[in-house]
């Protein structure tokens, strides 16, 4: 990527924000370790540097501190908060506990219109700010160029090095001009152009992908989710002829699910796939099972042996159109936020926050080298491309659906009965949160099948019957949701359909739990 944008990561819950941004200013940008050595930098050769917030306090002993021969790349570096006092830290500044800890909104005037970070902005502006230490005197021959409520140093810039500093959060959306102070950044200060779309994505990626693979095969897991659709899309462009995906039903998918992955990718890309119904296998692994975490475990273990019989089978079937592969690579849907390093910082909440579900992971044990071609992309990216490769947008702006299925969705016991009841409620959540245009607006929204029985009427008949939770959440990325308030009338309409359509259901529910303290899906 010849133009990009580096972001040193000092810890900030925000930093990935920041790297989103810069990308939606259509510039590339990368999130490294704050201690990453000027020299690999260099290598680089990145337009611009920014430097993220952080937890720490830059006199604290610990304190995360670059290498300071980044300030004699020669190219411009934007600070954020904790960035702004990494300048004070190294560049002659002073920085000092606030006597009061600024948090959440304030106004920015800004006194200097000519800086670069503000132009073609009002000269009041609301920003959001979250800090403690605070800079009390600037560095050498650093200007203030804004002020706020509490801070005469709420902008700094030092314009014969190209170096600013934001006291403010510009990443935040409660900085609403915040992506235009960005865009400044990156387009006036660092002189980017718009080269980062996800049309020119995909020559790159195509083009690397054919490097990396050659004339070998690959595999690829197949769940119909976002992700590992788009991957597929994407090396059936770059390699076509030496894709083969395999499809694995484990008899907890949604309804239709099965159907639509074969329309789309055998039918209509005309991919090689290899559709695997294992429901009985899974379904009769899961007889008798309520524990969530036995469940899970169960699904993760016997997806891993399908595949693995699978390819064997691939491998040695020398009738089978796709068969008789010497599969030398795995091609998976991993995304950039899976492999960002994330700095170990006491606060940095994404150091602590490890996934809990990778049940389709594969074994390493699997001889296969990986190609990943979206570990560089976030996730409203992959969407983007996802649509640029052509594939319908019923797959790539569907909601996340968790690996193990409706089996975590259908509190207790697994039984055919209950997938039924489940996946008849379930499409009509769907159908209606989709005609109402809900559907694309939220993180998910979902039925929940609680196997308790209760008491209903319907006609003359007194009914003893399943309950049926609704779940709609709002999320950023899954780590934190809140409940979604839908209008009375869609929820009516909801529960009306299910308990009428569904035989089994006599009552309906809705969850209005936000997480924390719940969680997203009920097991
Ligand atoms: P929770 O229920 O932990 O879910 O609040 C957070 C997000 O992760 C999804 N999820 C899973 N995804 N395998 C997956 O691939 C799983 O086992 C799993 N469990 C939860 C969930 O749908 C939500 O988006």
């Amino acid at each position: 990527m010849t133009e990009q944008i580096v972001i040193l990561d000092f810890g900030s819950q925000y930093t990935q924000i920041i790297a989103r941004r810069v990308r939606e200013c259509n510039v590339y940008s990368q999130i490294l370790r704050y201690d990453t050595p000027a020299r690999e930098l260099a290598k680089l050769k990145p337009r611009g540097l920014i430097l993220s917030g952080g937890p720490a306090s830059v006199y604290a002993q610990d304190a995360p501190l670059p290498d300071r021969r980044i300030f004699d790349l020669g190219i411009p570096i934007l600070g954020i908060c904790y960035g702004v006092q990494v300048f004070a830290q190294f560049l002659g500044g002073r920085v000092e506990k606030g006597r009061k800890r600024e948090y959440g909104k304030g106004t920015l005037t800004v006194k200097d219109s000519s800086c670069a970070l503000f132009a073609h902005l009002p000269r009041k502006l609301q920003v959001w700010n979250s800090h403690g230490d605070k800079l009390t005197k600037l560095p050498r021959n650093f200007k203030p160029v804004a002020v706020t409520e509490n801070s005469e140093y709420a902008a700094i810039e030092n314009r014969a090095r190209k170096f600013l500093g934001l006291q403010f959060h510009p990443e935040v959306v409660h900085t609403p001009c915040g992506r235009e102070i960005l865009a400044n950044f990156v387009h006036q200060v660092c002189g980017c152009g718009k080269s980062w779309t996800m049309r020119n994505y995909i020559e790159q990626a195509v083009a690397e992908i054919r490097r990396q693979v050659g004339k070998e095969k690959v595999i690829l897991g197949l769940s119909g989710g976002v992700d590992s659709s788009v991957a597929a899309a994407l090396l059936h462009k770059a390699v076509v002829g030496q894709l083969t995906c395999i499809f694995v039903n484990n008899g907890v998918l949604r309804g239709r699910e099965a159907e639509v992955v074969r329309e789309v990718f055998g039918r209509h890309f005309r991919i090689k796939l290899k559709y695997v119904n294992a429901s009985k296998r899974f379904l009769a692994k899961l007889r008798g099972v309520t524990n969530p975490e036995r469940k899970r475990k169960i699904i993760g273990r016997e997806f891993i042996r399908v595949f693995d019989r699978t390819v064997s089978e691939l491998k040695k079937n020398r009738r089978s159109g796709i068969g008789n592969q010497q599969f030398k690579f795995l091609a998976q849907g991993t995304l950039y936020p899976d492999v960002i390093e994330s700095v170990p910082i006491a606060g940095n909440p994404a150091a602590m926050i490890k996934s809990h579900h990778n049940v389709g992971g594969l074994p390493k044990k699997m001889k296969f080298q990986l190609v990943e071609p979206l570990k560089c992309l976030f996730k409203d990216e992959v969407r983007r491309l996802g649509l640029e490769l052509g594939l319908p947008k019923e797959i790539v702006l569907r909601q996340p659906f968790p690996g193990p299925g409706l089996a975590v969705r259908i509190l207790g016991e697994v039984t055919p009965e209950r997938l039924r009841i489940l996946r008849n409620a379930d499409a009509i959540v769907v159908n209606e949160m989709k005609s109402s245009g809900w559907y694309y607006k939220i993180w998910q929204s979902f039925a929940v099948l609680l196997p308790v029985r209760s008491v209903g009427v319907m006609g003359d008949e007194r009914t003893y019957d399943y309950t049926i939770a609704i779940r709609a959440v709002e999320s950023q990325d899954g780590m934190t949701a809140d409940w979604v308030k839908l209008p009375y009338p869609l929820l009516e309409k909801l529960a009306s359909r299910i308990i009428n359509e569904v035989k089994g259901v006599n009552r309906c529910v809705f969850d209005i739990t936000s997480k924390p303290p719940g969680t997203i899906e009920w097991e």
